[in-house]
């Protein structure tokens, strides 16, 4: 499995900040519409990270609500995140296969953490069994169109992030049936970072592809998207799950 290292998460943030937009308002309202009537919420953030999602979605319910969330990631980076003092987080560090959690979740959400977690139905079927019977399962996922996913594929034919994404979208939506919406983010590549040229681009990919070394038609086939008329652009499948999506499934 696929492991990430401090150096991974610097190099992933440097070339996310080149590719701006990723933020999403339309998951918060989704969430806020979904929980509007409970006065408290035990959340489960799956790959939490700089903790950047948990704190832009506490912020975004009603600040009288009573949040509680538990953070499981492998490693977590330094936050800059202060949370208000109804919400109390958890900080979990491990693999999310093997930490002990209570099943007593109203959401899991699993924002761009999911094709590191190995077996998809293994994890699935572990996020089930922690979910309240009310409860709802957010999983943000690349979509196949996404500019930054091809990128990476570009240089990296095995690399998990990027190959499982077309395939885990198909699979789970055609057969747990939840609803499934996309979120688009276009944008140039911000070349005024000092990151500024396709050279310094593309190493940086290399190395979050940890690749090295590429034949020159997929250099070609990077500047090529780098190129095109919609260099910037991010696309997100938002799949919502519910209990009763797994019913009589195998998961
Ligand atoms: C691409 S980042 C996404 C971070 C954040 N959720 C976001 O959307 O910005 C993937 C995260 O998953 C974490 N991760 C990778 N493997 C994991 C595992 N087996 N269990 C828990 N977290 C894991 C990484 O450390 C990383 O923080």
């Amino acid at each position: 499995m696929f492991v990430m290292t401090p150096h991974y998460h610097h190099t992933l943030g440097k070339l996310k900040s080149i590719m701006r937009g990723s933020e999403s308002k339309s998951i918060n309202q989704e969430l806020n519409r979904f929980f509007a009537k409970h006065a408290s919420l035990n959340i489960l953030d799956i790959g939490s990270g700089d903790m950047s999602n948990a704190y832009s979605l506490s912020e975004s319910f009603s600040h009288d609500k009573q949040i509680s969330i538990d953070a499981v990631d492998i490693y977590f980076p330094d936050s800059p995140f202060t949370f208000r003092k109804n919400v109390h987080i958890e900080r979990i560090v491990g693999d999310f296969n093997n930490v002990e959690l209570k099943p007593l979740y109203d959401l899991i959400y699993c924002r761009q953490s999911l094709y590191y977690l190995g077996d998809v139905h293994a994890a699935l079927s572990k996020m089930r069994g922690l979910l309240k019977d009310d409860g709802l399962i957010c999983i943000v996922i690349w979509d196949k169109s996404c500019v930054l996913r091809q990128l990476c594929m570009c240089l990296e034919e095995t690399n998990p992030a990027s190959s499982l994404t077309g395939e885990v979208v198909e699979h789970i939506s055609s057969d747990l049936c939840f609803s499934v919406s996309k979120d688009l983010f276009v944008s140039e590549i911000n070349f005024d970072t000092q990151y500024d040229t396709e050279d310094n681009l593309l190493s940086l990919a290399k190395l979050v592809s940890r690749r090295g070394e590429k034949t020159k038609f997929v250099t070609d086939k990077f500047r090529e998207l780098v190129r095109n008329s919609q260099p910037g652009r991010r696309a997100n499948a938002i799949l919502y799950l519910k209990k009763t999506s797994f019913e009589n499934k195998a998961y």
